[in-house]
């Protein structure tokens, strides 16, 4: 017989989804217990980006885990493309009045937790098996194993937070939705090192030998991207053999300004685009990378979840509050047309700045044109810089 606990609501998953939607709705009051099965190190040590939109960083004050963002955070007010032979910078401030923050994923998961761990909740760690039952009921369950014992919660409403693996998508009726999918023929090959970025502000760089990337994570830190073949291994490219490439490819301008040091973290991820609708069903909420998968061309995957787990508190919130439903019926129509255009951005840059097709080809020459008109165009900047730096929730 399984142990039976209650709460309202039972959230999977303890990555940035899961720890913000927690933490939202501990400020209005409405308890949770957060069931995630990997352990505290294993989720704390992921290396993932580490650009916060405005908006973004807005949640994370009234979630009160800003402080350290705010002492080691990188205010950006813009951030340069290099291609054709220059480097474009894009004016966030002048253009939008907003900026961003670079500032990584694995630091705002670990001020999540240790915010959670402070006092809002449990956090069930290492929790096998879990299963999602009567999402179509007024009680819906969490069925799981923690230490070889059965255990059972007993919920208003779950969230499913649970990533792109989890067990939460797959729990919706087939028959009810439609899932979008864009793979892409090629990944990042990704290097951490702790050297002194090569630029104040990112560099997103299209060259003919392919895609790189200049990002940081601190003044000390670097973190740099090349587009890589699928079928290419880690062990292909030691870090001399990288640093070359990437120098190559951030052009003559940049690559004097590149400090080389050994990688601390080296890996290669695939590019995806995802979506799958409706991100609700009966008492099962989606939110972040559970419903859909951006490429990390437009920084969005970290900024995306921010703003579904909002939108998913504030209807939850109205629910307790009001026993008014309107916002958590339409949570999956009201997240979807954010995902849809943050989808939009991120495939936009990744098809501008990536190599797709043979130097010679009509393609390759439209993203040339479209380089160029980028550079000439205050219109067209414009558009680049409100959606980097975070459309309105
Ligand atoms: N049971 C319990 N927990 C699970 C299960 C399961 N069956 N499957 C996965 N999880 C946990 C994972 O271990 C992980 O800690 O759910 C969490 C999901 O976290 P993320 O994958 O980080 O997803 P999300 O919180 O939506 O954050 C999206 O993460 O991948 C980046 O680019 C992405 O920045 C985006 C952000
Ligand atoms: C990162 O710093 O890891 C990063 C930054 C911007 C991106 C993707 C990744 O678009």
């Amino acid at each position: 017989m399984a142990v039976q606990e209650r709460t309202q609501v039972g959230i999977i998953g303890a990555g940035p989804a899961g720890l913000l939607l927690a933490r939202l709705l501990k400020l209005h009051d409405i308890d949770s217990v957060i069931v995630e099965a990997r352990t505290r190190d294993y989720v704390e040590a992921r290396v993932r980006a580490g650009v916060l939109e405005q908006g973004t960083v807005g949640l994370l004050e009234e979630a009160g885990v800003a402080e350290r963002l705010h002492r080691d955070g990188l205010v950006h007010d813009g951030v340069e493309i290099a291609g054709n032979g220059r480097r474009l910078r894009i004016d966030f401030r002048e253009l939008t009045g907003k900026t961003v923050t670079v500032y990584g994923q694995t630091e705002v998961t670990r001020d999540l937790i240790a915010a959670r761990l402070a006092g809002d909740g449990p956090i069930v760690w290492e929790a096998a098996d879990v299963k999602i039952h009567d999402i179509e009921s007024d009680r819906p369950r969490l069925g799981y194993r923690v230490a070889g014992v059965e255990r059972e919660l007993v919920c208003d409403f779950i969230a499913g937070c649970d990533g792109f693996h989890g067990v939460s998508r797959p729990s919706l009726p087939t028959s009810l939705g439609q899932t979008f999918e864009r793979t892409y023929l090629f990944g990042w090959l990704g290097i951490l090192a702790d050297v002194p970025p090569c630029s104040d502000e990112l560099i997103y760089a299209s060259h003919p030998r392919g895609f790189a990337l200049a990002s940081m994570r601190s003044p000390t830190r670097s973190r740099y991207y090349i587009q890589c073949a699928l079928d290419e291994k880690i062990e292909d490219w030691p870090d001399e053999r990288l640093w070359d490439e990437l120098k190559l490819r951030l052009g003559s301008d940049t690559a004097p300004d590149v400090t080389t040091g050994p990688a601390i973290e080296k890996s290669i991820a695939p590019l995806r685009s995802f979506v799958s609708t409706p991100m609700q069903h009966g008492r099962l909420f989606l939110a972040g990378d559970a419903a859909h998968i951006v490429p990390p061309t437009g920084a969005k995957g970290l900024n995306l979840a921010a703003s579904d787990v909002h939108y998913l508190c504030r209807a939850l919130a109205a629910h307790y509050a009001t026993g008014n439903d309107d916002l958590l019926r339409a949570y999956s129509v009201t997240a979807l047309a954010r995902v849809w255009k943050a989808e939009r951005f991120s495939w936009w840059m990744t098809m501008l700045l990536h190599r797709l097709h043979p130097e010679a080809s009509f393609e390759a020459q439209m993203q040339r044109a479209e380089l160029d008109y980028l550079a000439s165009s205050r219109a067209a900047q414009t558009v680049l810089a409100e959606n980097y730096v975070g459309l309105p929730f």
